[in-house]
């Protein structure tokens, strides 16, 4: 049995999705705790690339299936375009490989609505910079205990009783009508029916029987509404336990968990970053990365490394191993700078500061190590990496205090290094 978390260790994007998606070769299950079509991931196979929002990266190798936990918020809408674009590309996604939870909650047409209008009611500093998907004013719906779950799509007058207890303003009314929304959510929860569980069972039960499964985590753990830099967050919790929640298992189940860090920085949308680079190395660094959202195609804001969140990130997911992705994108430069601590008011900060002013107001404290001329984009082998790459990956993982196990050197399958045997 081994059931392994994997979490993003910054704000997102870090390439969880090709990890997932190499683990996933390994294992017979891949469950999605938390958040919805906000994230986004893209994997090449072959000639094939697929853009997955909702959906485990798992479902590309036929012999696993998928699960999309309780903790999830689904757009029913949008999980079904996503099974309809597989198909086109050769994935038939059936219930036997895909189980969703019967108690996801459900994106309602009214949340995008309000998620767009929040935001642009908000004034310059205060914008949050969300993916525009629905995601805040659904787990909003969730936690005022008013939320639709997609077993409520399976009835039609308990839907439209749910629906009409919200008083809707008529603003969005006059765009849809409560019984037209009722007739198109009931449709698409008919449509949806078939992959409905309950998948804590279902996932208990596969622990019980020895699988092997992999809980994949979206966004990032400075993302996380309780321990990001809040209130520039996602509404949900990346962070490795919450896997349990939006999952439906105990927490002693869990072997391993393992942090996704790209060997360089990068946010999407507003809020505080220390390490950002504002000029042309962050321009560098993001056409280099092509550092472009997969779900809202935003430019990504990019900076150095930050030991500083990366060593708070171990500590509140209790990381196991460290998968170091895009390590390629620092390939020519001559020199690679980690920031290693703050300075905030005269004083040194090693720890990661929950004030939010503080981290916003951080100058970050860096070291520079030498770069490396080579391209390493197509070594597969740790030892015939230039020295400078090997010990840059040697600094940080010393930094961190914990292994590095696998290194990603570019967006296909066998641009990997694996560091470590797996079991
Ligand atoms: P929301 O999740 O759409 O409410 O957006 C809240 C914040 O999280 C915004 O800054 C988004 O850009 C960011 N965000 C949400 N999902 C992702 C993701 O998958 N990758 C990176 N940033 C994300």
């Amino acid at each position: 049995m081994s059931v392994k978390i994997i979490v993003g260790t910054q704000w997102g994007d870090e390439g969880k999705g090709k990890i997932t998606d190499m683990l996933a070769e390994q294992v017979d299950l891949v469950v999605r705790y938390q958040g919805g079509n906000n994230a986004g991931h893209t994997v090449v196979v072959g000639p094939n690339t697929f853009k997955l929002h909702l959906i485990p990266s798992g479902i590309l190798y036929e012999s696993v299936q998928c699960v999309i936990g309780n903790g999830v918020v689904v757009d029913p809408e949008i999980l079904l375009e996503e099974l309809g674009r597989l198909k086109e590309q050769g994935v038939h996604v059936t219930p036997d490989r895909l189980k969703i939870s019967t108690i996801a909650h459900v994106i309602l047409p009214y949340h995008k609505f309000l998620d767009s209008q929040q935001e642009e009611g908000r004034s310059a500093g205060d914008k949050i910079g969300t993916t525009g998907r629905g995601i805040g004013p659904a787990y909003t719906d969730k936690i005022s205990r008013t939320g639709v779950r997609l077993l409520d799509l399976l009835d039609k007058e308990g839907l439209k009783k749910k629906c009409e207890a919200h008083n809707w303003p008529q603003a969005f009314q006059d765009r849809l009508s409560i019984d037209d929304m009722v007739d198109q959510y009931f449709e698409l929860g008919q449509r949806l029916a078939p992959f409905l569980e309950d998948t804590s069972l279902f996932v208990n039960d596969a622990i019980q029987a020895g699988k092997r499964i992999i809980m994949e985590g979206a966004q990032g753990t400075l993302l996380d509404v309780d321990h990001g830099t809040y209130p520039f967050v996602t509404s949900s919790n990346p962070i490795a336990g919450a896997a349990c929640v939006g999952a439906g298992i105990g927490p002693h189940k869990i072997d391993q968990v393992i942090g996704v860090t790209k060997a360089y920085s990068t946010r999407v949308g507003e809020g505080p970053f220390p390490t950002e680079e504002h000029a042309e190395m962050g321009e560098y660094l993001r056409d280099k990365g092509c550092e472009y959202g997969t779900t809202t195609e935003r430019p990504r804001r990019c900076g150095w490394l930050d030991m500083v969140v990366l060593r708070y990130a171990i500590r509140v997911n209790g990381l196991t191993e460290i998968c170091l992705t895009k390590l390629d994108v620092l390939d020519g430069l001559k020199k690679i700078k980690v920031c290693t601590g703050y300075k905030w008011n005269g004083e040194t900060i090693k720890h990661f500061p929950l004030d939010p002013k503080v981290f916003g107001e951080s100058e970050p404290i860096y070291d520079e190590v030498p770069g490396w001329d080579e391209d390493i984009s197509g070594i597969t082998d740790f030892d015939k990496l230039p020295v400078n790459a090997k010990n840059y990956i040697k600094y940080v993982s010393n930094l961190a205090g914990i292994p590095i196990s696998m290194i990603s050197v570019g967006s296909k399958r066998s641009q990997t290094i694996h560091l470590l045997e797996r079991h």
